[in-house]
């Protein structure tokens, strides 16, 4: 594999290599400190970010490589008119390896073909998020131990929410996983998603608009957040962007050993006083964002360590 631009790309025996090497390099990150001497990461960023632009220019420096890249598209010369795919052949030739986000679905996918050195998906519009799922997913393997037997809601915006989308797709490849799939009517996780990836796994899953209901049951409480970006009508947006939030009260029925968790940012939909519970790992998922970032250009660059 050459690109990440679809996290089923990644057999579960990839992921989990993944994840020991980021366990790796969080044991011994001395080791990894140098292994990039000489490598270029590009970030092309056509859309607004914090943690991944960021965590993924970490991750380089903290290998020994360097960064370069833009963080919207106004500074790039598509503020001009050039396509995706000139812009990757032309950063192909200045850099190793390519980190792009991109508000229009397949963007990546485009840049993959026309780069000439390995494109990696950092979030295409209401599509995929797959390395947002490696930080989710090294989050589960260190707070439960393993992938199965894992009862998962994911609340909120499942119709636009990109990360809910990889996640389900990655986690529906474990034994014992069912998910609990708690929205408004019109944010429901796409049709695509329940009939190529629910029904033709045969996976349980259930629709719900209750939170409270479906939290005692939970394992693993996946927050979203409303995207607003995504929305063609304002008016919705607003009836729409406060449907759940998560307060310490709507805590109280969950187990002990549920592990809340949000891909970040968060605007209303966990109340911050949630950040204190024991049970909160949204910043572990941000840092955790780093390493698997880290072990996955390691990967992709073909470095030997
Ligand atoms: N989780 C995530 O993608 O955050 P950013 O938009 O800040 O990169």
């Amino acid at each position: 594999m050459n690109n990440l631009i679809d996290i089923m790309q990644l057999s579960t025996e990839e992921l989990q290599g993944l994840i020991n090497t980021a366990l790796d390099i969080i044991a011994d990150p001395k080791k990894y400190a140098h292994v990039c001497e000489g490598k270029k990461l590009a970030t092309l960023f056509f859309e607004p970010s914090t943690r991944t632009r960021l965590s993924f220019e970490a991750a380089m420096y903290e290998l020994g490589g360097h960064v370069l890249g833009f963080s919207e598209a106004q500074s790039s010369s598509a503020a001009k008119g050039e396509s995706v795919a000139d812009t990757a052949r032309t950063v192909g030739c200045y850099a190793d390896i390519i980190a792009m986000r991109h508000p229009k679905e397949g963007a990546p996918l485009v840049a993959s073909r026309t780069a000439g050195v390995p494109v990696i998906n950092a979030g295409d519009g209401g599509h995929n998020h797959p390395t947002q799922t490696l930080a989710d997913l090294l989050t589960i393997y260190r707070e439960k131990g393993g992938f199965e037997n894992l009862t998962i809601g994911l609340c909120g915006d499942l119709k636009f929410g990109r990360t809910v989308h990889s996640l389900i797709s990655a986690m529906s490849r474990y034994k014992g996983v069912r998910f609990v799939l708690i929205s408004p009517e019109e944010l429901r996780v796409p049709r695509y998603i329940v009939t190529d990836v629910l029904e033709k796994g045969n996976i349980p899953y259930e629709e719900t608009t209750s939170l409270e209901d479906a939290m005692p049951r939970l394992d693993i409480l996946y927050m979203t957040r409303v995207q607003r970006e995504r929305f063609f009508n304002e008016a919705d947006y607003l009836r729409l962007k406060d449907s759940y939030v998560l307060t310490p009260e709507k805590l109280i029925p969950a187990k002990a050993t549920l592990s809340v968790m949000h891909p970040l940012p968060r605007v209303n939909e966990i109340a911050v006083s949630v950040d204190s519970d024991p049970r909160a790992c949204y910043f572990k998922q941000v840092l955790n964002g780093k390493y698997m970032r880290m072990a996955l250009i390691l990967k992709l660059l073909e470095v030997q360590v």
